[in-house]
């Protein structure tokens, strides 16, 4: 008879434990889907991807190697988080440096937790007199959103528990693992 002991994977960052929780293959599907889901949408236009540094960067890389016609790709850094819970005040770190006047642009997250940064990317791109302004998004907490903007592509429903990997950090760490982590409670 063979016993197979499977260990589990657990992650120390700093005073917190964390557990596996969404693999590496998954997070690639869920990105493929969306990829293909917003290429069949803008067929016949180049649109405009903007990242939310820090935590898309993994995502925007992924994304955009699935998603195969043309387009065009840019950043800004916003930042609300400190621990492992969100604030309301949202800190512009980079701003937008491209005209994008009659540009079709979808925003690329990481992930959507109280809405507080859409709502502040909302109110950026108001000025910008874009052609349309889409939100696209790898994970969101359905739970944890108390704003009524829509989202338009979301990639993974999660509960409302804190993760970290694949861009995502508990204050500045666990942004390389290749899959996601969440917190131990
Ligand atoms: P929101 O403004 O509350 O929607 O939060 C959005 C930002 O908070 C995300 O872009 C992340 O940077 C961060 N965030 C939200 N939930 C998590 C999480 O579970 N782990 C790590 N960062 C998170
Ligand atoms: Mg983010």
């Amino acid at each position: 008879m063979q016993i197979i002991l499977k260990l589990k994977t657990v992650i120390q960052l700093y005073d917190k434990q964390f557990v596996p929780f969404i693999s590496a293959q998954e997070i690639e599907f869920a990105i493929a889907k969306m990829a293909a889901q917003v290429e069949a949408d803008y067929a016949d236009e180049i649109p405009v991807f903007i990242g939310v540094l820090n935590g898309s960067f993994m995502v925007v890389s992924d994304f955009l190697k699935q998603y195969k016609k043309p387009c065009e790709v840019s950043f800004i850094k916003l930042a609300s988080y400190e621990g492992t819970s969100s604030t309301e005040s949202i800190k512009q770190l980079i701003g937008l440096n491209q005209d994008l006047s009659g540009r079709s642009v979808i925003v690329i997250e990481d992930i959507v937790d109280t809405g507080n940064t859409l709502v502040e990317l909302k109110e950026l791109f108001k000025k910008e007199n874009v052609k349309s302004f889409k939100i696209a998004t790898l994970f969101f907490k359905p739970d944890a959103y108390k704003k009524d903007i829509k989202i338009d592509y979301i990639g993974v429903r999660i509960p409302n528990k804190f993760i970290v990997g694949f861009g995502l950090d508990y204050n500045g760490l666990g942004r390389n693992l290749p899959e996601i982590y969440q917190l131990e409670v």
